[in-house]
């Protein structure tokens, strides 16, 4: 048993505000969270720890969950970066065969080890801001060896010292040897059983858009990932309203992530299933998008909100968890406090983790410790890495 005192803990433990303890202690045995609260009022089982860590007034906050991640794949797409930049859409790039197309054909050329090489830099300059767990998603090989290439690099990171959820996203975008996108989706649902067999799908993902898949094709895709009892998400109503998003709940979806043009429809019917909403300010961002996500309503409909890094080669090429956390506030109006809920238990929940992202006891003990005296601090501050220590099922992590 580890006793870590004297630190300024953000429990969240209510379903709203900070769950603020002064001089708090956190008794961690086994993994996990035994006793939080005032060290005042330590219990006397406190006595029998065999270290005592002392936090000397620092921030603790629960570990980071980055809930949307394409982490990995090969190559880069600066250059549409530039061509967005004179003026070139996303979409329109992606018709001419550039943007998920381009990263596709990277990625089929490159090797498990080169794609974990990547990939591993990019989750340890995750993990380097705080983040204990991770989701990666598939979707970047569109046959079914890069698929599974992609879900094992996905599965190793997990050696790193982060927990690691794996996504099937094979119903990214139309691979290049298929002209009929119904004939990909019944080939991406028979792909599916064996890699399920492998142990490499932690949840079946899609990209529901004019320039991907239509509701009706992706509700195939989940017909199939809900005959093998696997939770699906969605890539919803990113760049136009499809409808996806009261598609995807009525499959009692994790989540649905992007949002921008979300309408009412797809709010009532997230809200029932209580489908978390991804908001995934890097991609809003790098793609210039002037449609915000309807945050107010999402929230009066009491949709649980959360926020990932999206990290990927195209549309949100960011590695900062926390510079999400600004931008959700300073883009898409949230508070600093939902801020830091959506890389905490709402990110959890939107990967069907109920067992962390609060500082409570019976949670797993990931928690991150901050330099700062409060934690809102960690959504004003942007371009600045303030952590101390990650610590992952109570083992400190050195970076
Ligand atoms: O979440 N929107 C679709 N998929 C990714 C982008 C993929 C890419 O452009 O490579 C996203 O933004
Ligand atoms: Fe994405």
């Amino acid at each position: 048993m580890t006793l870590w005192r004297g630190g300024r803990l953000a429990t969240l433990a209510g379903e709203s505000g900070w769950g603020l303890v002064d001089d708090g202690a956190l008794l961690v045995e086994d993994g996990l969270l035994r006793w939080v609260g005032p060290a005042a009022e330590l219990p006397p089982e406190a006595l029998a720890a065999h270290e005592v860590i002392e936090l000397g007034g620092a921030l603790v906050t629960p570990g980071l969950v980055d809930c949307h991640t394409h982490l990995v794949y090969a190559g880069n797409r600066a250059h549409e970066f530039e061509l967005r930049l004179q003026g070139a859409g996303y979409a329109e790039i992606a018709r001419a065969g550039g943007g998920i197309r381009s990263t596709v054909a990277a990625t089929r050329a490159a090797s498990e080890t080169e794609l974990l090489a990547g990939a591993t830099r990019r989750a340890q300059a995750l993990m380097g801001e705080g983040v204990t767990t991770l989701e990666v998603k598939s979707g970047y090989g569109l046959d079914a060896a890069t698929e599974a290439r992609m879900l094992r690099v996905a599965r190793r990171l997990g050696e790193l010292g982060v927990d690691v959820r794996t996504t099937y996203l094979a119903a990214h975008a139309l691979p290049p040897e298929f002209d009929d996108a119904d004939a990909y989706v019944d080939t991406v649902c028979r792909w599916l059983p064996a890699l399920h067999v492998e142990g490499l799908v932690d949840a079946v993902d899609a990209f529901c858009e004019h320039i991907a898949f239509s509701p009706a094709q992706v509700a195939r895709v989940f017909d199939a990932a809900r005959r093998l009892g696997l939770p699906v998400k969605l890539h919803a109503e990113q760049l136009s309203d499809q409808g996806g998003a009261a598609m995807a709940a009525s499959f009692q979806a994790l989540s649905c992530d992007h949002l921008e043009y979300l309408g009412t429809d797809g709010i009532q019917a997230m809200a029932r299933a209580g489908t978390v909403a991804v908001l995934l300010p890097g991609a809003f961002y790098a793609l210039r998008e002037t449609r915000l996500p309807p945050v107010a309503a999402l929230r009066e409909a009491g949709v649980p909100l959360a926020i990932a890094t999206d990290h990927n080669p195209g549309s949100s090429p960011t590695l900062s968890p926390l510079l999400m956390m600004n931008m959700a506030c300073v883009l898409f109006g949230l508070t600093p406090e939902e801020a830091l809920r959506g890389m905490t238990v709402n990110g959890a929940r939107a990967l069907g983790l109920a067992d962390r992202g609060r500082l409570v006891a019976g949670q797993r003990a990931d928690f991150c410790v901050w330099d700062g005296d409060h934690p809102r601090e960690l959504a004003t501050c942007f371009g600045q890495n303030p952590l101390k220590e990650r610590v992952r099922l109570g083992a400190s992590q050195g970076e």
